[in-house]
């Protein structure tokens, strides 16, 4: 046995304390002399370390007591009693899931609710007494907040180490070679793919060469865009087995290739690397014998179809081949021809150029094949039976393709399905009535295909199930009562079929629903007032059918509830006042309804209300005073009844909320959905706000109280087709880039007291059709030329004493114009252009933030995809269109 001399010293004091503390015998010290527990020093040194972090899940509780190998994470040696383990990874798994789902659903939602932003335990630096730790052979750092600190350079003096996990741990800047001393690490983690938009990078990949044990690399989304070597250092690591350099931003590989040296290679992730991929290339990697996993998804540069046929074929191992949202053209079955008898695991989603026929692929597959997802790319002809013969498939995904006809009753045989995807397709008939034998079915989407009939009872057999969403079919009959026995069920989506009968009462046996939509369908009877048991539901949305009866006052139970639609019903009484109990409400649609007596005051308690509709309803009274307590509230619907007064009072005299949105929220119209009319305010919001408030087309605000100047905000509204802000109270000038709306078709600012000259900039308005700018107190030339030599009517400028030129008299003198109107013409060419293009952009932040604004190992996972595509399809189609430019590219 060996103690050092400084172990020796820690013993001393550590039987020091024993006996000052009286609390052990001589036994305790002398297990410590023996190894069994840790040394003081090492211990004190994780003391330290600790008193460095914060810990929200308090997940170093167990850090008491003497015995530090028995803290939650550390190990020590056997024999020697060195800490030889140390696993600080962030503890908690997180599956955004479902934060994507209901994000998604609910359009935009008006928190901080960035699903990616999670509690981590973390500290703002590595502890230098990390570095007493000198025997660890394990680090797991893994997941933490480091909160942009660089790598620490002492890392390499920990040299026994054999696994370093760094990744995502907010570690910022230089990967230090001298990482390169560690000569018996065999993992490297460095993976950085969910801390955008932080980025570690490395300028020169040299030091990697030293690590002559190394078996698995992962530098993922590390920066790698000046390693310009990269190919030819990597090849000197013959022990590599897996390398991940997915979204790496991988420079060109220069045309000539070293050998293949990679021999014992098993997994390879190129995704994302953006150029292209010659023959050359991937006869290069054919030498990968061993290969069992490839991923290259995202890689643009992937043109040659059947040198990939080539090279797949020599991959004799291969298992997993990961292909999504490539450029690659033709037919599947070139490509897939030869691949290994051995693969268990496809997925070639999205690649909008590849097209073949479902049978002709299947019968080139495998029958052994796990998993399976062919969405999004042009496949077509109808299911068939043989699919049965796939009795091994888990994932079958097939959305967003052309296959028609009926699913086959073969597909019953596939007992081991956990995820089923046929969404988005031609695909008629009946749902499969032998869906009860899918007893692991996890998630099945059915949605926007022509599927008719019920749902078959026996789908509460699946009690394994999850997600299911049978949105926009011809589904009919009830909903079978034995949903309820689906205890699993997080989400379920039966919007837009043509369901009849009640919302069974059942429901609130699904203890852990989190989302519950039957809306657009023909439901009748009332809201099952057990609806209030479901404590986890964040979306409920029963509007457009026939319910009538009353809003349960049980409501007001479900406390975690985001999202309250029940509009467009024939509901009766009065809104609950338990509503107010719901504080963490953000939306509360209760339009279209039969509702009566007055707004309940408790509304004012909902601190998160964002947005509230109670239009067309026979509700009476004045507006609650409470709403002054609002703070984020930013979009309301009221009827004509209502008197706006009190509310604008509110919020711009006796304003509560300080700085917050709220500065005028009215619709006269009142019964347009939200998407049509939109009344905005936009001071204090965020750059995402503005950006998700850019999906509106239309603003009519016209006949209201508003008074100020014109917001400034409203110029973000790129996609603005449509703006009244007639018979206001308006005052300033018409803002000079209001020419950034180049979308605008329609302008009314008629009837305000708008002062100032009509900006020039206005004429570079090509779509502008229809202008109004009467009886404001605007003054000076009428711009000319391009759009304004359409406005010939008079009545556009009437009211304004002091404008002139044509079409109404000619001014007074030309020169005293010319001045102001001429300052302004600079701002339009380049500056809306680029505009423009920074609005694609908008696609990525609009609904999840910072999500697709990168290239990471996100947009692979196949789970978040799908979520998007059906987001994308759902909400608005257009966005799919703008995303497959995005990729197409
Ligand atoms: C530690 O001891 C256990 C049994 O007591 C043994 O299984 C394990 O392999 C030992 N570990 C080391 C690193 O010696
Ligand atoms: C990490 O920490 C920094 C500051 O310490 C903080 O600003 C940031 O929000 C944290 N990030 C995450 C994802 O927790
Ligand atoms: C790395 O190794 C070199 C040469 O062996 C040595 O000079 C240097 O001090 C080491 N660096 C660290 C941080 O251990
Ligand atoms: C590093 O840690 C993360 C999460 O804690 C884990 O997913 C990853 O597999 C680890 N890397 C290695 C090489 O084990
Ligand atoms: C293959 O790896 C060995 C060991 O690092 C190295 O000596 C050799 O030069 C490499 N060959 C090529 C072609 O890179
Ligand atoms: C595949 O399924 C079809 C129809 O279900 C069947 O006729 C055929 O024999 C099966 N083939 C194999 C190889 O099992
Ligand atoms: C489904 O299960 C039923 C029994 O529950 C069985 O009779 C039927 O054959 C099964 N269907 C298929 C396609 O396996
Ligand atoms: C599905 O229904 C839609 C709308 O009724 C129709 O346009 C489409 O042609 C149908 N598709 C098939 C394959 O029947
Ligand atoms: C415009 O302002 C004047 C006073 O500045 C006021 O008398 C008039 O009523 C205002 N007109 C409108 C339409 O608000």
């Amino acid at each position: 046995m060996v103690i050092s001399s400084s172990s020796k010293h820690a013993i001393v004091i550590f039987v020091a304390l024993i006996v000052l503390s009286n609390r052990a015998n001589c036994d305790d010290s002398l297990h410590a002399n023996k190894g069994n527990t840790c040394l003081e020093s090492e211990r004190r040194a994780l003391i330290a370390i600790k008193s460095d972090m914060y810990d929200p899940g308090e997940w170093l509780s167990s850090w008491t007591g003497y015995d530090c190998c028995k803290w939650r994470g550390v190990a020590c040696d056997n024999v020697t009693g060195f800490v030889t383990r140390f696993d600080l990874h962030y503890p908690y798994e997180y599956n955004p899931r479902v934060e994507i789902y209901l994000w998604a659903e609910i359009d935009f939602y008006p928190y901080d609710y960035n699903p990616w932003v999670v509690e981590r335990i973390g500290s703002s630096k590595v502890n230098p007494s990390l570095f007493e730790l000198k025997h660890l052979r394990y680090l797991d750092l893994s997941f933490n907040n480091f909160s942009y600190a660089h790598v620490p350079h002492m890392i390499a003096s920990l040299v026994h180490l054999e696994y370093l996990n760094l990744s995502n741990a907010f570690f910022d800047g230089l990967i230090p070679p001298v990482l390169g001393n560690l000569s018996h690490i065999q993992h490297l983690d460095l993976g950085n793919c969910y801390t955008y938009p932080i980025s570690l990078f490395s300028n020169n990949l040299s030091w990697l060469s030293n690590l002559n044990s190394l078996q698995y690399l992962d530098m993922s989304c590390v920066n790698l865009s000046k390693a310009t070597n990269w190919l030819h250092q990597i090849n000197l690591i013959p022990t590599l087995q897996v390398l991940l350099l997915e979204g790496a931003s991988l420079p060109r590989v220069s045309p000539s290739l070293p050998t293949f040296n990679l021999t014992s290679l098993t997994m390879l992730d190129l995704s994302g690397y953006e150029w292209n991929i010659s023959a050359s290339m991937l006869r290069w990697l054919s030498h990968a014998s061993n290969l069992e996993h490839l991923h290259l998804s995202g890689c643009l540069g992937l043109f040659d179809a059947k040198a990939l046929s080539v090279a797949l074929g020599a991959l004799h191992n291969l298992r997993k081949l990961v292909l999504i949202e490539t450029q690659i053209a033709g037919e599947f079955s070139t490509i897939l021809k030869n691949v290994s008898k051995m693969l268990q695991y496809l997925d070639v989603q999205s690649n909008f150029l590849l097209s073949g026929e479902i049978s002709t692929i299947l019968s080139i597959l495998p029958h052994q094949l796990e998993f399976l997802a062919l969405g999004g790319n042009n496949i077509y002809g109808r299911i068939p039976e043989m699919l049965g013969n796939y009795t091994s498939l888990r994932h079958l995904s097939m959305s967003y393709t052309r296959i028609t006809g009926d699913i086959p009753r073969t597909i019953g045989k596939l007992i081991h399905l956990e995820y089923l995807d046929l969404s988005r397709n031609d695909i008629t008939g009946e749902m499969p009535l032998n869906v009860g034998n899918l007893t692991n079915l996890e998630e099945l989407y059915l949605s926007e295909t022509n599927i008719t009939r019920s749902i078959p009872e026996s789908i509460g057999n699946v009690v394994s199930l999850k997600y299911l969403n049978l949105f926009g079919n011809k589904i009919t009959g009830e909903i079978p009562k034995t949903l309820g026995s689906l205890q699993n069920m997080l989400i379920l989506d039966l919007q837009g079929n043509f369901l009849i009968g009640q919302i069974p009462t059942t429901i609130d046996r699904i203890s852990n629903l989190c989302y519950l939509d039957v809306s657009e369908n023909h439901l009748t009877g009332e809201i099952p007032t057990t609806i209030g048991r479901i404590s986890n539901l964040r979306y409920l949305n029963v509007s457009e059918n026939h319910l009538t009866g009353e809003i349960p006052t049980t409501i007001g139970r479900i406390s975690n509830l985001r999202y309250l639609d029940v509009s467009e019903n024939h509901l009766t009484g009065e809104i609950p006042t338990t509503i107010g109990r719901i504080s963490k409400l953000g939306y509360l649609y209760v339009s279209k309804n039969h509702l009566t007596g007055e707004i309940p005051t408790t509304i004012g308690r909902i601190s998160n209300l964002w947005y509230l509709d109670v239009s067309e309803n026979n509700l009476i009274g004045e507006i609650p005073k409470t709403f002054g307590r609002l703070c984020n509230l930013w979009m309301v619907h009221f009827l004509h009844g209502f008197n706006p007064k009190g509310m604008f009072q509110d919020y711009t005299n006796s304003n509560p909320c300080h700085d917050n949105n709220l500065q005028c929220a009215m619709a006269p119209m009142g019964s347009n959905r939200p998407k049509d009319k939109i009344l905005i305010t936009a001071k204090g919001s965020t750059y995402e706000y503005i950006r998700i408030l850019s999906l509106v087309t239309s603003i009519d605000l016209s006949h209201n109280n508003l008074s100020g100047e014109i917001p400034n905000e409203l110029m973000m509204l790129r996609d603005l087709h449509f703006l009244s802000l007639s018979n206001n109270h308006l005052t300033g000038t018409i803002p000079e880039n209001i020419a950034v709306l180049t979308e605008l078709f329609s302008l009314d600012l008629s009837m305000n007291n708008l002062t100032g000259t009509i900006p020039s900039n206005l004429s570079a308005l090509n779509f502008l059709s229809h202008l109004n700018l009467s009886f404001n107190n605007l003054s000076g030339r009428i711009p000319t030329g391009n759009q304004f030599l359409t406005f010939d009517d008079p009545a556009i400028y009437a009211g304004n004493k002091d404008l002139c030129g044509w079409p109404l008299p000619e001014c007074p003198s030309d020169e005293a114009q010319r001045g102001p109107l001429h300052a302004r013409d600079d701002d339009d060419g380049n500056g809306s252009k680029l505009e423009k293009v920074l609005d694609y952009d908008f696609i990525a932040m609009g609904f999840i933030v910072g999500f697709w604004a990168y290239w990471g190992a996100m947009i692979m996972k196949k789970s978040i995809r799908i979520a998007l595509f059906q987001m994308a399809d759902r909400i608005y189609d257009w966005i799919y269109v703008q995303l497959a430019v995005k990729f197409g590219r």
